[in-house]
């Protein structure tokens, strides 16, 4: 026997940070949202990924009601560095960037935070709950088909968030002929660990060395977030512990604490954008619409923002009945990916190895290093991009 309909205003698929602060804001309004996600609790909570906030992501957080732990334990930074030709130059974001800064707090912490909530508050989210058909958006009614518990299971909604990342099932269903997608694939990859060790230094460190881009961050005071610049088809096997180690000495120009590495894997690099985010009812928001490399450390950032276009669009639907923010989401959201689309575009180009470039362009990349660091100009462009641009 089929599963009884269910029914809500706004129907989420996926559990990831998009939809999470999707459903979170809504809730707060008064909004009722269904959140639907394919993995189980421990998988998405467990899921290590990037982990730097811009400073308004942080004030969403608190403006949702799930600061609290993230303002208790996200370490505040005011710089970054940058490494190249020995020489490591400091970036004063806060000074360069109107007194704004971001803030290191892991991105399963953020989706642990907003879980935790929406289960406090007794509010629907299916996990292990995979959304196999998307119906309907033409309508007033349109809906996702879901399995869960061994049974088929039909939300009806008002709207749709596909928030569902990049391998989801929402930007699918955007009707083919509307679509246009942009898309360049990096020829290498990052190998990132998580180890127990203290971070290299108290800031970020962005290094950009003859054998390849190196990164050091961190997650507490006590564990390290460490990644290096491998070929896209590398083979972790490949690379035992004190190899990744000697490797990440070699391109931070360091002798690294080193401690037992909790996790790794390879991450390949892609700037990705689908447009438009909106095709009737359904809107798309976060990785299912695109993607950043993470050279940036905008990925989490975009999905916010886009929930902050999203989510006042739908208030003002919700209300009143005017659909005047929904019919710009697309156009707003997109303005603003397209300039973080950029920014991550341009930093991976700046600081990493490129097999395939000649001498002259070796040289290139060389002083707009070097003009970066010791321009003002330079250093504010970076400032201003790297702690975020507006949300608007
Ligand atoms: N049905 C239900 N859930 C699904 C389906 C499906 N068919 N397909 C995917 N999902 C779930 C995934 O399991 C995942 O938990 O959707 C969620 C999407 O979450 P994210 O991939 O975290 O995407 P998003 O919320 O947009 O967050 C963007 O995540 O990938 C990082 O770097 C990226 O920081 C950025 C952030
Ligand atoms: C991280 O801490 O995981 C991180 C930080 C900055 C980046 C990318 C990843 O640019």
């Amino acid at each position: 026997m089929p599963a009884p309909t269910l029914r809500t205003q706004v129907g989420i698929i996926g559990a990831g940070p998009a939809g999470l602060l999707l459903g979170q804001v809504l809730a707060r309004a008064g909004i009722e949202s269904v959140v639907i996600e394919a993995q189980s609790r421990a998988y998405v909570e467990s899921r290590v990924r990037a982990g730097l906030m811009e400073h308004d992501a942080c004030q969403q957080m608190r403006d949702a009601g799930v600061g609290e732990r993230m303002d208790r334990e996200g370490l505040v930074h005011h710089g970054i560095v940058l490494r190249f030709g020995g020489t490591s130059h400091r970036i004063p974001l806060t000074d360069l960037a109107g007194g704004r800064h971001v803030t290191v707090y892991g991105q399963q912490e953020v989706v642990k935070d907003l879980i935790a909530a929406r289960l406090a508050d007794g509010l629907p989210l299916f996990f292990d709950a995979q959304a196999h058909a998307i119906g309907a958006i033409d309508t007033a009614r349109p809906t996702v088909g879901f399995h869960h518990d061994g049974a088929d299971h039909v939300l009806e909604c008002d709207i749709i968030a596909g928030a569902d990342g990049f391998h989801g099932i929402s930007r699918d269903a955007m009707p083919a002929d509307m679509m246009r997608v942009f898309e360049r694939v990096y020829p290498f990859a990052w190998l990132g660990i998580l180890a127990e060790a203290p971070p290299v230094s108290h800031e970020l460190v962005y290094a950009s060395h003859d054998r390849g881009f190196a990164l050091a961050s961190m997650r507490s005071p006590k564990i390290t977030r460490l990644y290096l610049q491998c070929a896209p088809d590398e083979n972790l096997a490949d690379w035992p512990d004190t190899r990744i180690w000697d490797e990440l000495d070699t391109r931070l120009a360091g002798k690294l604490t080193r401690g037992p590495i909790l996790q790794r894997g390879i991450t390949p690099l892609r700037s990705f954008v689908a447009e438009p985010m909106r095709a009737g009812r359904l809107f798309l928001l976060g990785d299912a619409a695109h993607i950043v490399p993470p050279t940036g450390a905008k990925g989490l950032n975009l999905a916010f923002a886009d929930v902050h276009v999203l989510s006042a669009a739908l208030v003002a639907f919700f209300r009143t009945g005017t659909t005047s923010g929904l019919d710009s989401y697309s156009e707003t959201a997109l303005r603003r990916v397209w300039k973080a689309e950029r920014f991550s575009w341009w930093m991976t180009t700046l600081l990493h190895r490129f097999d395939a470039y000649s001498p002259f362009e070796r040289r290139m990349q060389q002083a707009e290093l070097d003009y970066l660091t010791t321009s003002r100009a330079g250093m504010t462009t970076i400032a201003e991009n790297y702690v975020g641009l507006p949300l608007l």
